[in-house]
């Protein structure tokens, strides 16, 4: 138990993390290109902002929350999405007193109890964006476009946007009745957590993964038939957006998502070779959040991908992904009584920013040229021997192994010309 980590969670060991990082760093390219900011909000919050937000009848809330009691009784949840924090903290600050959209975006780890299995963890990382203060469709539009340039950016291609709108809470009265008179014929055929949340919320029976269930909805009314005029014009704004910037979608009238705020437009991103586990961004406007929340009535949109999934995604794709840097210098002290003096010039290049490394194992030349080799430095720089007494360093060109006496206080530029 103490050499392994809890079930759901692993480490990114630096080589993987290198990948991470460019993923990252595509994401802050993108998010300041569309003019998103960055918000951090906390790791964890009082749980009922998210039952509250979320939902009630939701797997989230009912099945997968690390909710527990602190040493001062608050009932605390880690968070297990971000767009409740960024809804709280929207009002906290009172960001909607300034300019409107609000535009943020977050990156960071999130929490649900979930099934483990690959590209499905307990701790898993999200990048989202939010933009709250508009219904304009061409929001809803960027939103997605967002997404869609982040991949491209990555070269993954592929990818499926499957798109719906879920209406607002005027003409999903009459749609949830004719659900629930459907599932009500067929009671019988549906799971018990079904059952169980089917009078307080039928839309959720449209989500269960359960084989019997799924079975049962196929042939369910849609609410796209259901869209009252203002939600089916707001719907075909959308499309003709995204036409114009011909951003390729496909409509799924089944498409509800698992979490109860969406209203209007909703989207998944799909990049089928990840099986099970393919939808890598999900997301929708939820125009009734902020005020549910207690803050004046104001519309947003926003998704949320899985990284560790579209890291998944960029692996199983081959899509390129630049190099790790290796170190530009190797250090090699000729004997043991040169190790300091090594030392102290291989600190001199890092304090230059030149990448550079050392041996730490007081060993032979040999080993340590070898070591010089593994980290695949383009120079070794051989300090030792009569060079030393001169005030003067060996370059070795670990590729070419041609070699130069260079003095000392030339190293530096040596090294950065041939950099
Ligand atoms: P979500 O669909 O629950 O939406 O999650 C978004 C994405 O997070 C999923 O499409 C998936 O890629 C990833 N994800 C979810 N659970 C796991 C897991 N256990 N392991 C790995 N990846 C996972 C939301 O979270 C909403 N807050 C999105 C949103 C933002 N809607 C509006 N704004």
């Amino acid at each position: 138990m103490l050499t392994t980590a809890p079930r759901g969670t692993r480490d990114i060991l630096p080589e993987e993390a290198a990948q991470w990082q460019y993923v990252e760093s595509n994401i802050r390219q993108c998010c300041l290109l569309y003019g998103y900011g960055e918000i951090r909000p906390p790791l964890f919050e009082h749980t009922e902002l998210f039952l509250r937000s979320v939902g009630e009848t939701t797997d989230i809330v009912e099945k997968e929350m690390y909710t527990f009691r602190d040493r001062g009784g608050r009932n605390i949840t880690l968070r297990p999405e971000a767009t409740a924090s960024t809804v709280r903290a929207y009002l906290e600050h009172n960001l909607y007193a300034g300019p409107q959209p609000v535009k943020m975006y977050y990156l960071g780890p999130m929490f649900r109890y979930d099934r483990p299995q690959a590209g499905r963890y307990r701790q898993f990382s999200q990048f989202g964006i939010e933009a709250i203060g508009t219904q304009d469709p061409t929001m809803d539009a960027e939103v997605i476009s967002v997404a869609l340039d982040f991949y491209c950016r990555l070269g993954l291609t592929g990818l499926e946007v499957q798109l719906n709108s879920i209406g607002c809470p005027k003409c999903r009265q009459d749609y949830r009745q004719a659900l629930l008179n459907y599932l009500s014929q067929h009671r019988g055929q549906l799971c018990r957590t079904c059952l169980s949340r089917l009078d307080r919320n039928p839309l959720r029976v449209l989500d269960c993964k359960e084989e019997g269930c799924q079975a049962i909805t196929a042939d369910a009314p849609r609410m796209l038939t259901y869209l009252c005029s203002e939600c089916d014009e707001h719907f075909k704004a959308v499309q003709e957006c995204l036409q114009s910037i011909e951003a390729h979608y496909v409509i799924n009238p089944a498409l509800v998502r698992g979490l109860d705020y969406y209203t209007k437009t909703v989207f998944e991103i799909v990049w089928p070779g990840l099986g099970a586990q393919a939808a890598i961004c999900g997301g929708g406007r939820y125009d009734g959040l902020i005020e549910e929340c207690g803050g004046p009535s104001t519309p947003a949109v926003g998704f949320a991908m899985g990284l560790d999934r579209v890291l998944l995604a960029i692996q199983k794709a081959g899509a390129a992904v630049p190099a790790a840097k290796t170190p530009l210098a190797y250090v090699v002290a000729l004997s043991a009584a040169d190790n300091q003096e090594a030392f102290r010039i291989l600190t001199r290049l890092r304090r230059a920013d030149i990448i550079s490394d050392k041996d730490y194992r007081q060993t032979s030349l040999r080993a340590q040229l070898k070591a010089a080799d593994r980290s695949r430095a383009r120079y070794a720089v051989l300090v030792g021997g009569i060079e030393r007494t001169q005030g003067m360093v060996a370059v070795r060109n670990m590729t070419t192994g041609e070699q130069h006496e260079i003095p000392l206080d030339q190293l530096i530029t040596f090294l950065q010309e041939g950099r």
